[in-house]
């Protein structure tokens, strides 16, 4: 079963491992709500200058990709939304969940994880399973117009319960499948904020551009053959990589399309040999 949580515990575990740089993050830690991108993007945006942070132990309703429910346990999942402001002239949003993808993988990798993977636009990967999932969601800031404000979701299956639903789906993974002691949701918690921190500082400074390279180096279907989806169509190439705004790069035999994140599906159509 997974470990109990203790929401003010956890908060305060998190600060003390984020060390020099807590200030940054205004961190609150709750039991449980329906999701936490639907509460930060309710909020009043903070006039501070912190990234606000809001964790909690279960969301009754909380929101995936493409209208899809993402489910949450105490203990067994870590599930947090992270707000943060970027002034006017920032970087085309489209690159947001590249980057944050990049700072969990860092993170993971810090832990002692190695090996994640990054399928585009958004899922967190160990091999072909799912470990994890970001959901951007962006706000025109009213406080200071014309700047942005992206709330950043992230989900991480740290140990899945037995029961839980999406165990009976193919291709999802948990922390504990991958690593002898599953590390605390603060630990995690702390180690995804401080990469954060770096990668949107450098976002912000320089956009997607300056970590293509580093998406490129993660994707999870580079080389392979994909099949893409959306309400209009379906086909199928090679995928290339991103491009210098995210979108992804496919490649139909003398064209190359680009794919752009909003309502299309991504999947690999064969495994590749080995
Ligand atoms: C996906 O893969 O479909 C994206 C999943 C994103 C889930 C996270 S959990 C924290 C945050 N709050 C939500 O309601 N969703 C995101």
């Amino acid at each position: 079963m997974p470990a109990p949580s203790f929401p003010t515990a956890s908060a305060a575990e998190t600060l003390t491992r984020l060390g020099a740089l807590a200030p940054a993050f205004a961190l609150e830690w709750i039991a449980e709500c329906d999701s936490t991108n639907r509460v930060l993007m309710e909020t009043t945006p903070r006039d501070d200058g912190r990234m606000q942070v809001l964790v909690a132990d279960r969301q009754h309703a909380g929101r995936g990709r493409r209208g899809r429910q993402w489910e949450s346990w105490p203990g067994g999942s870590l599930t947090f939304s992270l707000r943060r402001h970027f002034a006017a002239g920032a970087p085309v949003p489209a690159g947001l969940s590249l980057v944050a993808g990049l700072a969990v993988a860092r993170a993971l990798d810090a832990l002692g994880v190695p090996g994640i993977a990054l399928k585009w636009p958004n899922d967190i990967m160990h091999g072909d399973a799912k470990l994890g999932g970001i959901l951007v969601e962006l706000q025109a800031s009213r406080a200071r117009a014309p700047s942005m404000s992206a709330v950043i979701g992230i989900g991480i299956n740290l140990r899945l319960p037995p029961n839980a639903a999406v165990r009976d789906q193919p291709g999802i993974t948990d922390l504990a499948a991958l690593r002898a002691a599953v590390p605390t949701p603060a630990t995690v918690l702390a180690a995804v904020l401080a990469e954060l921190h770096t990668v949107l500082a450098r976002y912000e400074e320089a956009g997607f551009p300056a970590l293509r390279d580093a998406w490129q180096a993660r994707n999870a279907h580079a080389g392979r053959t994909v099949q893409i989806r959306s309400e209009t169509e379906v086909f199928a190439g090679e995928c290339i990589g991103v491009d210098v705004d995210g979108a992804l790069l496919v490649r139909t035999g003398e064209h190359t399309r680009r794919v752009l994140a909003g309502d299309v599906s991504l999947r690999a159509l064969r495994a590749e040999p080995t």
